[in-house]
């Protein structure tokens, strides 16, 4: 089918919950690049938004999926599953959890978070503390309960009645957390860097007056690190940066590296709260998911790929900072790794989205004044130069020439 067919038919039989797609289909993807139905090559910054950290069909993905394909997709978790055990140990075995239940999404995974802290709570006895504070310009998830948590007015508008029991506050604000959490606070839930909201990271000392307010009130902390975890900022996990430990964190997007898989981590304290028939999942886990994370791993581990994105996006950021200096209408650069937000002066955000795919670059936007770059963390200096040196341009048609 050409793009146009693809597109009729889109129209007619799915569901527009995307508005107007930008208009292109992918054959196939390679590395950094993605190939059209129209046989266009596109250098891809925007990396399926934050999940192909591997870049497209890495070979030991692909050979993991296919292998593990030609044996057993799926038996469901009434049975032992060997990687699913394996999986779970290598997390534990990379971060402060202990105890690893699987999903197949990040809003899935979150929402077991929830779950897992109101049973840690009920568990001791606290049947009314289950409240959640969580941040505004949040991103949690599209259920529900998920909605309730995502601080954003646009995502929970239509579907009020919300989920009681949920509130956010202003992030890097101790005042208003403190007096958002009463006796009934059963967690706080938050983004170490928030993506979706345009790259925000939330402060140092903010995280840690968090932590402690957490263990003085036996409130228990929850990152959302589905799309800052797996190396993306370029630690493994985000918390790393903090020196803090969440009693929980979720995970999902480049875990699978495009294979659907979440995952909620815990310490054992929390876990432990969860009993036999608590919580579970028809596909959540099934040895194909688990075997396309243990291959993410592998090649994490194999390749550098932390440490890749931490040089890359410290050369990145750079770069930006340099066109931030030559264009008045750049006003800030911010981000971590290869999870990194241009905040502009002006609404040209969608503009400049448009002008690089023009080009052949994909990117994202954020509402109408950011871009946001999430590109695959194999990604080398050449990709940056050739994105940089077309951001450059693009930035100059805009302006007309006044660097300003
Ligand atoms: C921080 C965060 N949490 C949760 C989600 C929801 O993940 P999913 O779309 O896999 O349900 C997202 C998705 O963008 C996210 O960025």
């Amino acid at each position: 089918m050409n793009l146009n067919e693809i597109i009729q038919k889109d129209k007619m039989y799915f569901m527009n919950t995307f508005g107007n797609r930008t208009p292109v289909a992918f054959n196939y993807g390679r590395g950094m690049y993605l190939y059209s139905t129209d046989n266009r090559q596109f250098l891809d910054f925007m990396g399926g938004i934050a999940v192909s950290a591997l870049g497209h069909s890495h070979p030991l993905l692909v050979d993991a999926i296919s292998e593990q394909a030609r044996k057993l997709i799926h038996c469901s978790s009434l049975y032992y599953i060997e990687s699913q055990a394996k999986l779970a140990e290598v997390i534990c075995k990379a971060s402060c959890a202990d105890k690893v239940f699987f999903s197949n999404s990040g809003a899935e995974a979150n929402e077991g978070a929830i779950k897992l802290a109101r049973m840690y709570h009920r568990k001791k006895g606290n049947e009314d503390k289950f409240e959640i504070v969580t941040l505004e310009n949040s991103f949690h998830g599209r259920t529900l309960a998920t909605i309730a948590a995502t601080g954003q007015d646009k995502y929970q508008k239509p579907y009020n009645p919300l989920t009681p029991k949920f509130k956010s506050v202003p992030m890097d604000n101790m005042a208003a957390l403190e007096a958002a959490v009463n006796e009934n606070t059963c967690a706080i839930m938050l983004e170490p860097i928030q993506g979706e909201s345009g790259v925000n990271p939330v402060s140092l000392d903010y995280i840690k007056s968090v932590r402690n307010l957490c263990y003085e009130k036996d409130i228990v902390l929850i990152f959302d690190e589905v799309q800052c975890g797996m190396g993306r900022t370029g630690k493994l996990f985000a918390y790393e940066h903090f020196g803090v430990e969440p009693d929980i964190f979720t995970l999902a997007k480049a875990l699978g590296g495009g294979f659907p898989i979440g995952a909620l981590c815990a310490k054992d304290y929390v876990a432990s709260a969860f009993s036999p028939g608590d919580h579970g999942s028809t596909f959540g886990g099934n040895p194909l998911a688990c075997e396309a994370g243990l291959a993410v791993f592998r090649a994490i581990k194999e390749e550098y790929l932390v440490e890749n994105c931490e040089r890359m996006g410290l050369y990145l950021i750079g770069k930006l900072n340099a066109l931030k200096m030559k264009f008045g209408i750049v006003s800030e650069v911010r981000g971590s790794g290869l999870m990194i937000g241009i905040e502009f002066n002006s609404d040209i955000a969608v503009e400049v989205k448009d002008k690089l795919f023009d080009r052949n670059i994909l990117i994202g936007s954020v509402k109408t004044k950011i871009i946001r770059l999430l590109p695959p963390l194999i990604v080398s200096k050449e990709h940056i130069d050739t994105l940089c040196s077309n951001l450059g341009e693009v930035l100059h048609e805009i302006t007309g020439g006044h660097s300003g």
